[in-house]
């Protein structure tokens, strides 16, 4: 529940239970994910931003894809109009809830080199984009180098969009925290490490194998 919907609850309880009664009981047939879905499609119609960022989480919750979301967005076009479409979809992207982009072609050498080692400073989390897609490199020491794929193993949100805290990333969808020298779940406990990407340093530069 809302912060103000629980501020409503307690100062006017009467009115508070009815409203809270219809949003219970009014929509029965629908499943969680629809439901969602439609919502999505309601809040970038009326351009409420704060109800784009509780409900689109929710719908990744309940099952619906990136690409449903995405679906979601454009199905409002006929009553949102363009602009508030592209206001929803940079907030779905910055919120890492819509499919990545098709990545046009660069040449071998582009795709495999993540940079200079010697530019990535020691224990602090760097991320970088490539076409293949993002990654997360960590030096924990001058000999220690290593490279993640960025994407969250929980639910492949992008870890780069995470909170840094300086030797573990938190994701910023459910929380999950990893350590960034082993790539290892510290919470929840026993949750799926970060993916490990195979890299090697040749002539300098930290390269994807
Ligand atoms: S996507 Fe759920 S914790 Fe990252």
């Amino acid at each position: 529940m809302s912060k103000a919907l629980t501020y409503l609850a307690k100062t006017r309880p009467e009115a508070a239970t009815h409203l809270l009664s219809f949003y219970k009981h009014s929509v029965q047939a629908l499943d969680e994910k629809t439901k969602c879905l439609i919502q999505i499609v309601t809040k970038v119609t009326v351009g409420t931003e704060r109800g784009l960022r509780q409900y689109a989480p929710k719908a990744l919750k309940a099952g619906a894809s990136r690409e449903e979301i995405l679906d979601a967005v454009l199905m409002a076009f006929p009553a949102a109009g363009l602009n508030k479409v592209l206001d929803a979809i940079d907030i779905m992207r910055e919120m890492d809830l819509l499919p990545e982009a098709p990545a046009s072609s660069p040449t071998a050498a582009e795709a495999q080199s993540l940079g200079l080692l010697a530019d990535f400073p020691l224990q602090r989390m760097q991320c970088v984009q490539r076409p293949s897609g993002d990654y997360i490199v960590y030096r924990s020491d001058a000999d220690t180098v290593v490279v993640y794929s960025a994407r969250c193993p929980h639910s492949k949100a992008n870890l780069c969009r995470g909170t840094d805290h300086g030797t573990q990333v938190e994701c910023r969808i459910h929380n999950w925290r990893f350590d960034l020298a082993t790539g290892v779940c510290i919470e929840p406990a026993g949750g799926a490490g970060m993916q490990v990407i195979p890299s090697v340093v040749r002539d300098g530069q930290l390269l994807l194998q």
